[in-house]
């Protein structure tokens, strides 16, 4: 009886414990969602998925703040030198958001 109690303990423990880690990566669900769906690694590659046309998402992440990156996507005026990207103004505020979140981190 003793060892039921403390089976439970650690197993209640260890979900405890791993917790953090998994609602992280549902964090990453939608913008990799978004991510799939806009069709970004016909051109960018991801974890090293994806195309070459345009650089990958981590060096993206490297170069660019924020505000350069909503500038790419949000491409109304046709800002780009090469301007192959789509305009993704066409996106809800919330989707911008969840990408550039995921591109770049707010530290
Ligand atoms: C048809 C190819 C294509 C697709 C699809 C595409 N991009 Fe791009 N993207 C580019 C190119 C090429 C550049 C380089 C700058 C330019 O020429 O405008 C770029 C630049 C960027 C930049 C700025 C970084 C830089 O190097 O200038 C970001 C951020 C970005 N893309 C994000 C995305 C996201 C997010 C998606 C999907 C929602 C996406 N792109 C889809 C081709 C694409």
């Amino acid at each position: 009886m003793d060892r039921t109690w403390l089976i439970i303990a650690v197993v209640l423990l260890s979900a405890l414990t791993t917790l953090p880690a998994n609602s992280e990566e549902a964090d990453d669900g939608p913008a990799r969602k978004l991510i799939n769906f806009q069709g970004c690694k016909a051109c960018h590659a991801l974890e090293g998925d994806g195309g070459t046309v345009a650089d990958s998402f981590e060096e993206i992440r490297a170069k660019l703040s924020r505000a350069e990156i909503r500038l790419k996507l949000v491409n109304t005026a046709g800002r780009h030198g090469r301007s192959m990207i789509p305009d993704f103004s066409p996106l809800s505020q919330e989707e911008l958001e969840t990408l550039i979140n995921f591109i770049q981190p707010e530290p």
